[in-house]
């Protein structure tokens, strides 16, 4: 096999990040966008000592686990790479992948794994989404096949994977709701209408570069942040009352100002030109207070199924003292205090802290402590003697997973419950492979807020082992 070959392959098996691999006398090639189960031809592209990448070519024999993807720009954009397989194919891929975790990078093949818990709504189900604007617009194949001209110096949409520079201009998306993308629409037109330029990414040059817009699932509340390259208070002033007019259910307009190379939605100053500034949505019984830079999860239906879980899992009494590290806005820590005695929240963001404080205020909850700071820094001896050794610990870091110093911490604290919930299973495994000594993982439940994708929240319970 070299470069360039054309092979016909039966594809055996999901692997990492939603790709497909089929083996070849022991030797892995890797075909994205082909499913187990299909017979296809693919061409070699890489070629490595353990292993091939191939580009899929045509499916000459479909799995049954393929369906009709819904979005036209499947294939292209980066959004959802499982569209073309069943939902439930898509769960037991996600099952499998977390008990893969625990077997390889975690070195644990006993652990019980249950099947994933798959969410009611496998469209529309988010509550965010960060558009782009871009001077470079990268074109479908059927865009480039129907042989029309095309406005390349412009587009609003999401970003083709890996190429930070282009985005597809895209018309149509079902993440997050028909409005949100029928405002998507609406915008571009504007734009262009009145040639505002979209931010070139090289050059840094032009005035749009996202559009976020965060729309409440329990609540009526919209948030419509644009982030601009610079502030032009008669501009937006202009678009202000244009949303009001064409866009009423909109109750907040944000105006970020991001001036920097960096490609975010996070900015140096921000100006809220209508509205309170945030929205409200609900988990659980707790009304959350959400600013435009603050983390809450983006499904807000099956956070509460992860929070259930979790919850379920640290098998609370009234008099439980918890700490829940890594506390984002403080969610967790307020849908588990009514249930316990005392709740302390460790958070790195300044304002996610004061988000957490104010909900807790705003729910009548004032059995918890939130303190802000590195957890690496932070969680240490003092800590610890400070706010008293809890009797269940609940972590949910980042993706990378959490510091050695903070692993460490854990295993000689040793509380009797703990919790790890996670959005990536590969880091929770190894994390808890040093704890192992200490701590039994007892089950584990995967939780699946992003359908269509290959990510998975992964929630573990650990019991201290006597
Ligand atoms: C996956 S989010 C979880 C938030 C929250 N539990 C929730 O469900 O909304 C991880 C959080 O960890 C925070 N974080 C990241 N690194 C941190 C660190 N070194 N110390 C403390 N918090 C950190 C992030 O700002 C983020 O809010």
């Amino acid at each position: 096999m070299k470069k360039g070959s054309i092979l016909t392959l039966d594809i055996e098996k999901f692997a990492d990040r939603g790709k497909s691999l089929t083996r070849l006398d022991g030797y892995v090639i890797f075909v994205p966008g082909a499913v187990p189960g299909d017979r296809v031809k693919a061409r070699v592209f890489r070629k490595r000592k353990k292993f091939a990448e191939a580009a899929l070519l045509e499916v000459i024999e479909p799995s049954p686990l393929r369906t009709e993807a819904k979005c036209s720009y499947f294939g292209t954009c980066g959004g959802c790479k499982w569209q073309h397989v069943t939902y439930e194919a898509q769960l037991d891929a996600k099952t499998q992948s977390v008990k893969e975790s625990f077997e390889h990078a975690g070195g644990r093949s006993d652990v019980t794994v249950h099947p994933a818990l798959g969410a009611d709504d496998t469209f529309y189900y988010r509550n965010k989404m960060e558009f782009s604007f871009s001077a470079g617009r990268w074109l479908t194949p059927a865009e480039i096949k129907s042989g029309e001209d095309f406005n390349t110096s412009f587009a609003l949409g999401l970003h083709v994977p890996g190429n930070f520079a282009k985005v597809l201009d895209l018309h149509e998306c079902h993440l997050q709701s028909e409005w949100s993308a029928s405002f998507v629409n609406a915008m571009r037109a504007y734009s262009l209408e009145r040639d505002w330029k979209a931010w070139h990414p090289r050059k840094h040059t032009g005035f749009l570069r996202h559009l976020v817009i965060r729309q409440a699932t329990h609540t009526e509340e919209v948030m419509v942040n644009l982030v601009t390259s610079h502030y032009d208070e008669e501009q937006m002033q202009e678009l202000a009352a244009w949303i009001q007019e064409t866009a009423p259910g909109v109750t907040t307009f944000i105006n970020t100002i991001n001036s920097g190379v960096a490609q975010t939605a996070f900015g140096e100053e921000m100006h809220v030109v209508f509205g309170p500034g945030v929205i409200h949505d609900r988990i659980g019984d707790h009304t959350f207070e959400i600013a435009s830079n603050a983390f809450f999860q983006t499904n807000t239906r099956q956070a509460e199924t992860l929070y259930r879980v979790a919850a379920e899992y640290a098998n609370f009494t009234p008099d439980d003292l918890v700490y829940d590290l890594y506390c984002g806005a403080g969610t967790i820590s307020l849908y588990v205090a009514p249930n316990v005695k005392h709740v302390v929240g460790v958070e790195l963001v300044e304002e996610a802290v004061q988000n957490a404080r104010r909900n807790a205020e705003a729910n009548g909850i004032s059995n918890v402590t939130f303190e802000t700071g590195d957890m690496m820094k932070l969680f240490n001896d003092d800590f610890i003697a400070k706010h008293g050794k809890p009797d269940v610990l609940i972590v949910d870091p980042p993706r990378a997973g959490l510091h050695p110093k903070v692993v460490r911490q854990i295993g000689e604290l040793a509380p009797e419950r703990f919790v790890y919930v996670s959005c990536n299973p590969q880091s929770q495994a190894k994390d808890l492979s040093y704890l192992t000594d200490q701590f039994e993982v007892v089950q584990v439940q995967p939780v699946d807020l992003f359908p269509h994708t290959h990510h998975i929240e992964s929630v573990a319970q650990l019991k201290l082992r006597t």
